[in-house]
């Protein structure tokens, strides 16, 4: 089959632009407001870029607030920072539960029994159950030109400028044990993937 995205034209149940483009990652990103009131939220489009500097992307849809904006777009652009925490097997659910919107009288940390630690460099706090933590300097956003305003996205970018990583996921010979760590990626539709020792195998690139 072909298709072409603009003309809505692919006749399938769902779209499947993000069956084709798997697994993402999933950046769970934790912000601060203006007062320091802290938020945390899943996205898959969502990636690393380069490594010098070290950076990373994701992006943000329309948000239901009056300025259109979610709240971690809007909360990176004021602040200037924010924490990647990598999404894995053991907190899913937590993962999960926390792209919902919720009011700000709920703390959503608390109710996905979850807990933060404070971070070196930025004033973002990180989440405790989470193995691995990328504190981030707002870079700049990249506002991707759509054909309408329902559909717009605002792709938001971030200098990693401190690595956090849980010590036993870190082989004696200084490698990171992912079999361990089990990050999960998202498919389509409801499904997700889990990296583990059954899943990763190597492939020595040619000369
Ligand atoms: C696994 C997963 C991935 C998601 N990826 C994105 C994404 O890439 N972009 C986006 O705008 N929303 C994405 N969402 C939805 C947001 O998490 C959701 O809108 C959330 O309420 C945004 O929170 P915020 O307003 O606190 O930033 C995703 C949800 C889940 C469960």
């Amino acid at each position: 089959m072909f298709y072409e995205p603009h003309k809505k034209n692919h006749g399938l149940a769902k779209n499947p632009f993000n069956s084709l483009i798997i697994p993402r990652p999933i950046g769970w990103i934790s912000s601060i407001d203006t007062t320091g009131v802290f938020n945390l939220a899943p996205y898959s489009f969502f990636n690393a870029v380069c490594y010098q500097p070290p950076t990373v992307m994701f992006s943000a849809g329309v948000g239901a607030g009056s300025d259109g904006m979610k709240d971690s777009q809007r909360n990176i652009e004021t602040s200037g920072e924010f924490v990647c925490n990598l999404a894995t097997w053991e907190t899913r659910d937590q993962m999960n539960q926390t792209s919902a919107s919720l009011p700000p009288e709920y703390d959503e940390i608390e109710l996905a029994g979850l807990t933060t630690l404070p971070s070196l460099l930025v004033k973002t706090p990180r989440i405790a159950e989470a193995p691995v933590h990328l504190e981030c300097r707002y870079l700049k956003s990249i506002d991707i030109p759509c054909w309408e305003e329902a559909g717009k996205y605002v792709m938001i970018l971030g200098e990693v400028i401190g690595v956090h990583i849980r010590d036993d996921l870190i082989t004696v010979d200084g490698l990171i044990d992912v079999a361990k760590m089990r990050p999960i990626g998202r498919l389509g539709y409801s499904d997700y993937t889990r990296v583990d020792g059954e899943t990763i195998f190597a492939l020595k690139r040619p000369e």
